[in-house]
């Protein structure tokens, strides 16, 4: 089995990267840690999937295999404990996209979208684009971990929205939610005649060993979902795309279709040969991938738990770090931007005092990031 050096520092500078190439960096360095997506290099099977199409040399149009359906529903059986019927999946380019076509399609002006904060920003811009009213409800930190105000939940679907954006595991914060809370979302959600569009992508990224994935989608019989996994998350190919959308219920199923007509391009050759190998072969770099994360989130919870005025409670699954600053850092995001560290504002997750910070990178790396938001203490 081969061993994989995450230690090993990428310079991916000047490589078209969304993270490391922003015009806003011109001229200064910067260690970037916003943009969800990891510094390590992916699993030899995907590079030698992506050789062999290189190799062969055609990038014609290309459809989704059984052989790659098959591994999908493979996974959800024996990772999530959900069994699916091949016919239920929609293979898409991307989830954000699938999300906005389903919000279009099962939202109105009456019956708005209904979501957490803080959340991943397109579960709030998607509802801001389509011009649908936008509800929301606050998260809260329980017993060391975030999990929803089911009160102010309760009171959001009073209003009667149309869809429920469901972040599991949760960007930002980490949590995996449990069967009891499964329980009082589908029941909320069922009461309330709210349809649950649950986004997974994060699935495969838990670094908490008891944590369990539950798929809201196997309620099947209760209400109608929409469920999103995908591979581009756990296995570092964030830029070729893919997923899959499993959606149970008939008529919904074949109204979001109809709905993508015109509107999604096809997969290309190249992300469907990766899902496929990182769904066969990707198994040995994700074990050795999720104790490197583990180190990076304990090392930055000591460093956290030692730093005056900074709180963070400990992730179950992500990357991405919710830190809470208290007002005598001043604007933290801003000061840590002219020290030449690039974190996200909590703000752009509807969360104030807050920065997101993405520690799938190098020890190295990570530890830069930690003397500069020391060198900051006052
Ligand atoms: C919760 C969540 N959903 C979706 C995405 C992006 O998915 P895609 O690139 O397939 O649109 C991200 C990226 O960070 C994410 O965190």
């Amino acid at each position: 089995m081969k061993k994989y050096d995450f230690d090993q520092v990428i310079d991916r500078r000047n490589t078209s990267s969304y993270k490391w190439d922003n015009p806003m960096y011109a001229g200064k360095s910067m260690l970037p840690m916003p943009v969800a997506d990891m510094e390590f290099v992916v699993a030899d099977e995907i590079l030698e999937a992506l050789d062999k199409i290189t190799q062969h040399g055609v990038l014609g149009y290309s459809i989704v295999p059984d052989s790659l359906k098959l591994l999908a529903q493979k996974r959800i059986q024996e990772e999530y404990h959900w069994t699916t019927e091949l016919d239920w999946q929609v293979w898409l380019p991307g989830i954000v996209p699938g999300i906005t076509l389903a919000c279009d399609l099962f939202s109105n002006d009456a019956r708005g979208v209904l979501t957490a904060i803080p959340v991943y920003h397109p579960f709030h811009l998607i509802p801001t684009w389509l011009n649908r009213p936008l509800l929301t409800f606050p998260m809260v930190e329980k017993d060391g971990r975030w999990t929803y105000d089911f009160v102010a939940f309760e009171e959001a679907l009073k209003q009667k929205p149309g869809v429920f954006l469901f972040c599991n595991p949760h960007n930002p914060g980490g949590t995996v939610f449990n069967q009891a809370e499964i329980d009082r979302i589908v029941a909320l959600c069922k009461q309330y005649d709210c349809l649950i569009i649950s986004d997974e992508i994060h699935a495969d990224l838990r670094i908490h060993p008891q944590s369990k994935h539950i798929c809201i989608g196997q309620y099947i019989e209760e209400i109608p979902s929409i469920s999103f996994f995908a591979t581009s998350k756990a296995f570092n190919t964030a830029g070729l795309g893919g997923c899959v959308t499993i959606i149970p219920h008939q008529k919904t199923r074949e109204a979001f279709i109809k709905k993508t007509f015109g509107y999604m391009p096809m997969l290309s050759r190249h992300s469907i040969d990766v899902m496929s190998a990182a769904y066969l072969h990707g198994s040995n770099w994700l074990s050795q991938l999720l104790p490197y994360l583990k180190q990076n989130h304990d090392y930055l919870m000591d460093f956290v738990n030692q730093t005056s005025g900074l709180d963070m409670v400990p992730l179950e699954a992500t990357y991405l770090a919710w830190i809470s600053y208290d007002p005598t850092w001043g604007d933290l995001p801003e000061r840590l931007l002219e020290n030449g560290l690039h974190v996200l504002r909590g703000e752009q997750f509807k969360g104030k005092n807050f920065i997101r910070l993405n520690f799938a990178c190098s020890k190295t790396q990570l530890q830069e990031a930690c003397q500069i938001i020391a060198s900051l203490a006052h």
